[in-house]
This record gives C-alpha cells, sequence and structure tokens, in this order.
C-alpha cells in the first residue's frame, strides 16, 4: 500500500498528490512514469513523474479529473492509500550538456517538467522553461519551476498572465529574436506537442516529446501505447515516454487516443450521477 502523505487543490479538478513510495523514489528518474491503481479493482493509470523527493522516498503525481477513474482518485484523501504505484516505467529522459535547453510545459503537462528541468540544469545546461495555461488560475508549478530555471517564461490563452498566446508564441519570439536554443523538450497536449514540433523544425533545434497515449500493462505487451516514429511502430512505455519530436506520427496518435472517449464520457457521467445519488442519501439521513 502507497500512503498519501497530502493532497492538495492545484487548481479546478486538479490535485497533487505526495505519495511514500522510498523503493520506487531511489531508482526513478526524470521523464519516467508510474501506474497507479486505487484499489485492487481499479484500473490501471499512467501519471508522469512530477517531483522526486529522494531523501524523504515521496513521490509527486499531479492528476486532473478528466474520467471516472481520475475523479475516483481525486477524491481520496491525505492518508488513503493507493493499493499500488509501479514504476518507474519508461525510459529516463535523455539528459546531457546540451548548452541552452528551453523546456516546455502546457496546462497539467507541466508538473513533468520540472523534474526534467531540474535534472538538465544540474547537468550544466542553461534552462530557460516556458509554462501555459488557458487562463491564470489553471497555471501550476510556477514556484517549482523559478527555482529549476535560469529563465521562467509564461503564457496564457486569454492573456491574463504572461504573454498573451501559447506556449509556441513565447518559443518563436525566442527563436525570432535569434536565441540560441540547442535542445527542446516539450510535455503537454498532443496539439502543443505538434505545434512545437512544427515552430522547431525549420530552425532545426533538437526536439524531444514525452508521450501518453492509452496505455494498459505498461511493460511492452500489451501494444495500446503504439505510436509511429519515423515510420517505424514504436511502444511508448518501453521505447519511451521521450520520442524525437520530428519523426511523431501526431495524426495517428490523436485519432488512436479518441478510441474510448464514447465509453469514456458514459462511464464518467454514470460516476458522477452515483456521487450525486450517495450525496443526496447522506443529506437525507443527516436531515432524519
Ligand atoms: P490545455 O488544453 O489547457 O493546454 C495547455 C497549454 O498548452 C495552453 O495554454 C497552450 O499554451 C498550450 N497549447 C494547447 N494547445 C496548443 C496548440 N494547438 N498550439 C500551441 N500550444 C498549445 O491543457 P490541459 O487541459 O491542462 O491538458 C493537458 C494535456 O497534457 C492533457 O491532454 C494530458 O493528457 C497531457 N499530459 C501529457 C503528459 C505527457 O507525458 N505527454 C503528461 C501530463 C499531461
Ligand atoms: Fe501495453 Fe505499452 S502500455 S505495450
Amino acid at each position: 500500500m502507497y500512503k498519501i502523505l497530502d493532497k492538495i487543490e492545484l487548481c479546478d479538478k486538479v490535485h497533487q498528490f505526495r505519495i511514500e513510495a522510498p523503493h520506487l523514489v531511489r531508482k526513478a528518474r526524470a521523464g519516467q512514469f508510474v501506474i497507479l491503481r486505487k484499489d485492487e479493482m481499479g484500473e490501471r493509470v499512467p501519471m508522469s513523474i512530477g517531483g522526486l523527493d529522494k531523501k524523504n522516498g515521496i513521490l509527486t503525481v499531479v492528476i486532473q479529473e478528466v474520467g471516472k477513474t481520475s475523479a475516483d482518485m481525486n477524491r481520496m484523501k491525505t492518508g488513503d492509500c493507493f493499493a499500488d504505484v509501479v514504476g518507474p516505467l519508461g525510459i529516463p529522459s535523455h539528459v546531457e550538456k546540451f548548452g541552452h535547453c528551453v523546456c516546455i510545459g502546457g496546462g497539467v503537462g507541466i508538473p513533468p517538467i520540472y523534474p526534467i528541468a531540474q535534472t538538465l540544469k544540474e547537468a550544466g545546461n542553461k534552462v530557460t522553461t516556458i509554462i501555459g495555461a488557458r487562463t491564470k488560475d489553471l497555471l501550476i508549478f510556477e514556484k517549482e519551476l523559478s527555482e529549476a530555471s535560469n529563465e521562467l517564461l509564461i503564457s496564457t490563452d486569454d492573456g491574463a498572465y504572461g504573454t498573451h498566446g501559447f506556449v509556441t508564441t513565447v518559443l518563436q519570439k525566442l527563436i525570432d529574436d535569434g536565441v540560441k536554443i540547442d535542445m527542446v523538450i516539450a510535455v503537454g497536449p498532443v496539439p502543443m506537442m505538434k505545434a512545437v514540433v512544427n515552430t522547431t523544425r525549420g530552425p532545426k533545434i533538437k526536439t524531444f516529446v514525452s508521450l501518453n497515449p492509452i496505455m494498459v500493462d505498461g511493460t511492452g505487451m500489451c501494444g495500446s501505447c503504439r505510436v509511429t516514429v519515423g515510420g517505424k511502430t514504436r511502444f511508448a512505455c518501453v521505447d519511451g515516454p521521450d520520442f524525437d519530436g520530428h519523426e511523431v506520427d501526431f495524426d495517428e496518435m490523436t485519432k488512436r487516443m479518441k478510441m474510448y472517449v464514447k465509453y469514456e464520457k458514459k462511464a464518467y457521467d454514470k460516476f458522477l450521477e452515483n456521487e450525486k445519488c450517495r450525496l443526496a442519501e447522506k443529506v437525507k439521513s443527516l436531515k432524519n
């Protein structure tokens, strides 16, 4: 059992969990992921690592409520336990002395960029981090990333905070200003990663993206995380999650990620309906 040491709400429907997992944390490195299961009957959910406290053996993950299982997990409280936290899974992010690295995180893709930025900086790189959210209230990990980076740049889609526009608006400006960039790594929604890759393709900047396709076992056996990279089939769970962004077939990935949307929506609607009924029952019993 893996105890939740603390849980905090970062923004609407997004919670940060710090979980006691000393054996996993000892081995884990930036860019890897874990698979969580709330209880023995629970669905296996892949989650990016959002922080590693090596000294105290604490794993940080950030969960956005997008369906039944993530909603169920976000109802867990400090002191509750996950049945399983499997990992570390996947290959760690490639770290070397590149020179000037630009780390890009969008929305709930921001937390996984934090340990990556930390590791790249520790390796002697200059790290500029760009983080973006739809609006200021949804911007997370600003403090962490300002500490982990030499420079932190922010964008919001509505212009409420930082540059008005997408993370790619900020990246394009750096390129237009003639800033020398040796490597880019991006984590976030697929359209964002595709846009980042399209921005760096012309100037030929080495760009890694962290892919999060549908996963089941996380060990290369089920094939559900299949992606096409450089015309070859790769499994994101064991060959990734990081890949050369210029080689990724994002359109195929987008199509595959939509396969179960109808079923996911049905399960989520049923979960919310059951929750409403349980709440109504509770209110009724308190009144009686
Ligand atoms: P979102 O849709 O609110 O977008 C966040 C930011 O990404 C935007 O503010 C913008 O700056 C940028 N962005 C989005 N679309 C863009 C586009 N077309 N062009 C350029 N920039 C764009 O994000 P969200 O709702 O927080 O969702 C985050 C996503 O990140 C989820 O889909 C989740 O699955 C994914 N994620 C991926 C990983 C991973 O390992 N790849 C890890 C965690 C989360
Ligand atoms: Fe099953 Fe990758 S999740 S092969």
